[in-house]
């Protein structure tokens, strides 16, 4: 057998998605098969240091996976442009370990949103998930609805507002989105920032608070429905997994139903739903994906009304990764385990820096 494929597992991050990121980066430290992969973990703190890290002080209370902290007391690194995989140890002043492939486990901003992946490209190093369009089309809900609209895909209805714009009044808003609405900032996940609005009185503290996260927020239409979603995987011909439900028990899927209120959610998988609506969510997940150039991965988040009628709501280029996660229990469930999903993963990320390097970068007659 031959060396051993280096894999750099950045993780935690600038983000308000940070928590959720250590549980991902953990489990998928532990999956990767030793026989052929050799982890290095890089963890990111909140005000976007880079730390290498091992297992053995890797993360504060690892026993405790509701107090889990990125460990700070390791040697700061960097990756620069041209690198190769090579980091940059600033704390020794020594190299640090050369990467072959990077798996950037972040969620949010300054990690989902195609800044981290302009950063791996220019250090020219393979990575896994969406490159930079993708990322940051999928990332921007309202670039990410635009696109969608364009190639045909239902959506709901949606406004959004710029910083510094006037706020349409609320009888304006509401002829044209009807009650309740939604106010969410347009770059964010995990439902961070994101308000149900009834009334007039609790409009300006919504679009006070998704302004807190991003500089353009979206308003958009109540769905009433089930929530559904989908796994996508692949780069020029993406497959779907079979949908999986999400039932909240809190007024919608909120940041406290997700991760902190261990009854907030019920996951069903497989959903349970017609063959046919089992169809049409996979190939709208599929023309989804395509449509917003997503490569490697992304789950893709539907409604589904009373009358059968199916609407994508959004994607996430870089989900939930944690073994209970909906992103790999969806594959589990269509025959696709959570080892071998990882394998796959790493192999799309070469297949894709491979087809790029055989790009020119000059031009000559
Ligand atoms: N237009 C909508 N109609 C009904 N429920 C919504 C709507 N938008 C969001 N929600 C609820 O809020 C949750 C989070 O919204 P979402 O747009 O998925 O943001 P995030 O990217 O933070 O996950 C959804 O899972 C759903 O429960
Ligand atoms: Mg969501």
């Amino acid at each position: 057998m031959g060396a051993k494929i280096r894999v750099g597992i950045l993780f935690g991050g600038k983000s308000a998605e940070h928590e959720v990121s250590l549980q991902s980066a953990m489990n998928v430290f532990d999956a990767l098969d030793r026989g052929k992969y050799e982890p290095v973990l890089i963890g990111i703190d909140k005000t976007g240091r880079w730390f290498l890290n091992d297992r053995a002080r890797f993360l504060f209370n690892v026993s405790d996976p509701e107090r889990i902290a990125l460990n700070t007391a390791n040697d700061s690194v960097a990756l620069t442009p041209e690198s190769g995989g090579v980091l940059s140890n600033l704390t020794g002043g020594r190299e640090g370990p050369v990467l072959d492939v990077v798996f950037p486990i972040l969620h949010g901003p300054f990690g989902e949103d195609g800044t981290v992946q302009g950063l791996l490209k220019l250090a020219d190093i393979p990575f896994v998930g969406a490159g930079v369009l993708g990322s940051a089309a999928g990332m921007d809900k309202d670039v990410m609805k635009r696109l969608l609209r364009d190639a045909g895909i239902p959506i709901g209805r949606f406004r959004a507002l710029k910083a510094g714009s006037p706020l349409p009044s609320f009888t304006e808003l509401r002829a044209e989105l009807g009650l309740p609405l939604f106010v969410k900032p347009a770059n964010m996940g995990s439902s961070v920032g994101i308000n149900k609005v009834g009334g007039e009185d609790e409009l300006a503290a919504a679009v006070r608070d998704a302004f807190e996260y991003d500089r353009k927020i979206i308003i958009e239409e109540f769905i009433p429905g089930r929530e559904l979603e989908c796994s996508v995987l692949g780069n020029e011909n993406p497959i779907a997994s079979l949908p999986g439900e999400v039932a909240s028990s809190h007024e919608f899927y909120s940041y406290d139903a997700k991760y902190l209120d261990e009854k907030g959610a019920v996951l069903t998988i497989p959903a349970d739903i017609p063959d046919d609506k089992v169809k049409e969510i996979q190939a709208l997940a599929v023309k989804t994906f395509q449509a917003l150039e997503c490569e490697g991965l992304s789950r893709v988040d539907f409604f589904m009304k009373g009358s059968g009628d199916i609407l994508v709501n959004e994607i996430n280029t870089m989900p939930g990764f944690t073994k209970i996660s909906m992103y790999p229990k969806l594959w589990e469930a269509s025959g696709v385990p959570y080892p071998v999903l990882i394998d796959r993963l790493i192999d799309l990320a070469f297949d894709r820096y491979r087809q790029e390097k055989r790009l020119r970068t000059s031009f000559s007659l």
